[in-house]
């Protein structure tokens, strides 16, 4: 009988625990396999307290659960991992130890759903021996070698959702209405849902934008009888020269937050410039949260599946992806790369142009 692990790194995001329930059910029902949990990402292979045994009574009910229930970090590398002695904080590398202690558990393979981070150290691991196998979950989307992430397609609705709220809003209000959205460098998230929730004007990291244009946007819409606005803003836009000295000066206090305020402060600078009242949402870890999509609870089935499948065929350093529609397998390597970005000459890009989206370029 086999044992195997299954962990969930990075940021968390709806359908981790589908994934888990998928691979607790596929080793046990179909190979008679035995399933550890491994907590909190990778620390659960450096501090052994932290993996349980997971039978099918401790899957039941979490299809629709979000998070997930082995608990993740997105600051836990095992190579350079944090550790505290005499009030003094250093770097130790841990990885023999997760080497040693995926022995010690006589894993015969170990799963992970995680993101760019997570497949890095999943790609350095199987370097070392581990038997890996990576699922790719990401609300941002802009993981290499697959065409979607689990995560991304609910995080999407989320957004979708709060945008079309916000509509009513700024049309009885008669205001501009800037809504945040997540991803880090990639504009996957703001484009979408942007373009899905019917956005006047989009910004993402991808294409870089001026102050006058958006403006001119608001103005024009205004001349047309349309007193309002939304703008759907990725976290991860770069502000244009003229804004950069104000983004400086401007203190944000989440430290992972990519953002750095440039939506407050782009905010400022709009309403100064169309002299319209200009609000901003930021919806942050909301897009996170919440039961997962229809088509992300038969994602994560599918590629928990295939997880299973993979290590089966001890087919390891793999993680299962998306291409052409088919669920598949790449080298781990590619997942490990540069990151997936929206494409600036691409269809979804030209498609929102042709029905009269504003990227400010
Ligand atoms: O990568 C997922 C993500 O939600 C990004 O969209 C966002 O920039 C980041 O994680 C936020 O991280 P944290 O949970 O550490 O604030």
């Amino acid at each position: 009988m086999r044992t195997i692990g299954i962990s969930t790194g990075g940021g968390d995001c709806p359908g981790l625990n589908a994934v888990i329930r998928a691979v607790v059910k596929a080793a046990i029902v179909t190979h008679g396999w035995r399933v550890l949990g491994i907590e909190d990402s990778f620390d659960g292979l450096i501090w052994l307290q932290k993996s349980r045994e997971l039978k099918l009574d401790d899957v039941s009910g979490l299809l629709s659960r979000g998070g997930t229930i082995l608990g993740t970090t997105n600051c836990g590398n095992p190579f350079r991992y944090t550790v505290e002695e005499n009030g003094r904080k250093r770097e130790c590398d841990f990885s023999d130890q997760v080497i040693r202690n995926a022995m010690a558990l006589e894993l015969d393979g170990l799963i992970v759903a995680g993101g760019d981070g997570t497949m890095r150290i999943s790609h350095q691991l199987a370097g070392k021996g581990l038997k890996i196998v990576g699922v790719p979950k990401t609300i941002d989307n802009d993981l290499a070698g697959t065409e979607i992430a689990l995560g991304f397609d609910t995080a999407l609705h989320t957004a979708m959702e709060a945008i079309d709220r916000i509509h009513s809003s700024a049309e009885s209000h008669h205001r501009v209405m800037m809504v945040e959205l997540m991803g880090r460098e990639a504009g996957w998230i703001a484009l979408e849902a942007g373009m899905a929730s019917g956005a006047d004007v989009i910004l993402i990291p991808e294409i870089a934008f001026s102050l006058s244009k958006v403006c001119d946007a608001v103005l024009q819409r205004e001349r047309a009888g349309k007193r309002f606005t939304i703008v759907a803003v990725a976290e991860g836009i770069s502000l244009p020269p003229e804004l950069q000295a104000e983004a400086k000066a401007y203190k944000v206090s989440s430290p992972s937050s990519v953002a750095k305020g440039a939506t407050v402060v782009l905010r400022d600078a709009m309403e100064r410039c169309t002299g319209k009242e200009t609000r901003v949402t930021v919806l942050g870890h909301t897009q996170r949260g919440g039961a997962p999509s229809p088509f992300d609870r038969m994602l994560c089935t599918r590629m928990g599946v295939a997880a299973v499948d993979l290590v089966a065929r001890n087919d390891f350093g793999k993680m299962v992806c998306v291409q052409q529609g088919r669920v598949t397998s790449v080298d781990i390597s590619v997942a490990a790369g540069p990151p997936r970005r929206v494409d600036p000459q691409g269809e979804l890009v030209r498609v929102a142009r042709s029905v009269g989206v504003c990227f400010g370029d």
